[in-house]
């Protein structure tokens, strides 16, 4: 008997080729920020989509659990425990990856931090934009210049909502994410050509490890399995998506009908009222 291949619907009836998206994207998928929140909900979602997948990140027993995971489904798995905020370790990702099929990129290694600029860690302030600016512009440059070749290929990097205006208590995240959403739409139009699909992927609050690491609560949120299953769902049909519907109100609500302006008032009342430290 034909078993359909087709294994993902949308809320809007949109489908996910199990095995063109393989095609497209196989065999190897690279996934920073694997051991928790969004970047392990993509795992999950690879999975299902029969990926072999290189996890990142410094959590080894998250690390060894998801291998064991990858490999009780029939797949190949290779893990490295590296602190990608140090310039050094993304050249060990490097000579991982260039011996396997590598055709799509998820890059969600990151941190937030809650509180006023000028009393935040410094340090960790640098070390944000070492992980979420510059680790991640190399990563596309190397993966970018693979795929063009290659001629197939997918990025998936992590921005945000808040990239789109300064936010109060959040003003060096926001400054990242800003590069990021600019960086992701410019290289998006770039690789087009090369049938290389880049995807920015905006969420609001969403239930993760975040909080805790920034030292925040959210009083409403999405899940990360909502951000990933819309992400993959977009990839090469979108430049940017806004995952769920509390950040697709959040972001719609404002854009294109305000001021930028009054864009950041309202930004920094909804952190007021949305978010407690
Ligand atoms: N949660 C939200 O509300 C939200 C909203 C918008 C955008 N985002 C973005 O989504 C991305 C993922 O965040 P999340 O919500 O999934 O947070 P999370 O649950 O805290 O997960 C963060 C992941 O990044 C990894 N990581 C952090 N620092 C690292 C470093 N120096 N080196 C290597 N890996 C590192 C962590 O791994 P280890 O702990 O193993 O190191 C973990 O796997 C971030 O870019 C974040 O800015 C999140």
């Amino acid at each position: 008997m034909y078993i359909p291949v087709y294994i993902h619907l949308t809320l809007k009836g949109h489908i996910v080729n199990n095995s063109k998206f393989r095609e497209k994207y196989g065999s190897w998928a690279v996934v920073s920020g694997a051991t928790n929140g969004i970047g392990r909900a993509f795992v999950e979602e690879l999975i299902l989509l029969k990926f072999n997948i290189v996890i990142i990140g410094r959590n080894q027993d998250a690390l060894n659990e998801l291998s064991k995971k990858i490999e009780r489904n029939n797949l190949k798995s290779s893990s490295l425990n590296l602190d990608l905020s140090l310039p050094n370790s993304i050249d060990k990702v490097f000579a991982t990856t260039d011996k396997l099929d590598v055709g799509l990129v998820v890059l969600s290694a990151g941190f937030g931090n809650y509180g006023e600029f000028v009393e935040n860690n410094l340090s960790d302030n640098c070390k944000m934009i070492d992980l979420h600016c510059k680790t991640r512009m190399r990563m596309c440059h190397h993966y970018g210049n693979i795929f063009k070749t290659q001629k197939r290929g997918g990025i998936i990097n992590l921005s945000s909502i808040v990239a789109y205006q300064g936010t109060m208590q959040a003003a060096n995240y926001s400054a990242v994410n800003a590069f990021l959403q600019n960086f992701n739409e410019g290289i998006g139009m770039e690789l087009k050509k090369y049938s290389v699909d880049v995807l920015s992927v905006c969420p609001g609050p969403v239930d993760t490890g975040f909080e805790k690491t920034a030292k925040m609560k959210f009083l409403l949120s999405s899940s990360a399995k909502t951000v990933a299953n819309a992400s993959i769902k977009s990839l090469g049909r979108k430049a940017t998506v806004f995952p769920g519907i509390l950040a697709k109100v959040l972001h719609y609500s404002l854009h294109g009908l305000l001021s930028r302006r009054l864009k950041v008032a309202i930004y920094n009342l909804a952190f007021k009222l949305l978010v407690k430290a």
